[in-house]
């Protein structure tokens, strides 16, 4: 069985004050056994909610780190190893924000996923296709290319110690889900892809769904056979929503 996992993705939001109340929330909720939890604060924000989370059974994580995994000169950059000494466990690669607005490319994302497993993080690679490609036919090509090219990259081995999120961009921010109908399709497709190269891979990778996930439509998101829990981006910035949330996926 694979175990659920819910990372709340904090985007750029938040200021010390509003870290402090969020922390001082999820200290308080109580949080399902069986499910795996973790935040992903902005990089500012990581030591403190490390600290604040003291105790708690709650990873944190990063939203991204630089394709070079060592310190080095690439200003304004962030890298893997730094953030695995900051005491992050887990690190997004390829959001949809970062490959659009800032044209971030698969070879890049393969790079970042690589930097990332070399300094024992573990990458969430996410993917995901457009409203526009959606209509056009070609998600699951879309979807297939972004998860291909860390494969090939890579190798199908890399994702013994990985996650994938599958992310619509059409259904980020804008509260318009998917159906679990039409998630499972794709996460079906995604661990389908995983297994032509190699089953046990396949069978083991947790699969997160995301796209304005709430308390409301969790339920029934997780409890489709590929889906294994949630990336929660605005419904992560409130505490009792995201342990609602979290307690979706242990059910
Ligand atoms: P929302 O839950 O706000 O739609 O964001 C999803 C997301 O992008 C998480 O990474």
């Amino acid at each position: 069985m694979r175990r659920p996992l819910v990372a709340g993705n904090w985007k750029m939001h938040g200021t010390r004050t509003s870290v402090a109340e969020l922390i001082k929330g999820l200290r308080q909720l109580a949080l399902p056994t069986g499910v795996d939890v973790a935040v992903l604060p902005p990089c500012l924000y990581i030591n403190q909610v490390i600290q604040g989370l003291d105790g708690k059974a709650l990873a944190v994580g990063a939203q991204n780190c630089a394709v070079e995994p060592m310190q080095g000169a690439l200003t304004g950059e962030i890298a893997a190893s730094q953030l695995s000494d900051a005491g992050c466990t887990l690190v997004l690669v390829g959001h949809s924000e970062r490959r659009q607005i800032l044209g971030e490319s698969d070879g890049v994302i393969s790079r970042k996923f690589a930097a990332a497993q070399s300094c024992g993080l573990v990458p969430v690679l996410c993917v995901g296709e457009t409203r526009e490609q959606r209509e056009a036919g070609k998600t699951l090509e879309v979807v297939g290319r972004q998860l291909g090219t860390v494969i090939e990259d890579l190798g199908v081995g890399a994702f013994s110690r990985a996650v994938v999120a599958y992310e619509p961009v059409w259904a980020i921010g804008t509260g318009l889900t998917a159906s679990p109908e039409q998630a499972q399709e794709v996460h079906a497709a995604i661990r389908a892809q995983l297994a032509a190269e190699n089953a046990e891979v396949a069978r083991g990778v947790r699969l997160l769904y995301g796209g304005s996930v709430k308390a409301a439509n969790a339920v029934e998101l997780f409890g489709m056979p590929d889906i294994d829990g949630g990336l929660i981006g605005g419904a992560s910035l409130n505490a009792d929503e995201f342990g609602a949330i979290c307690r979706a996926a242990g059910n």
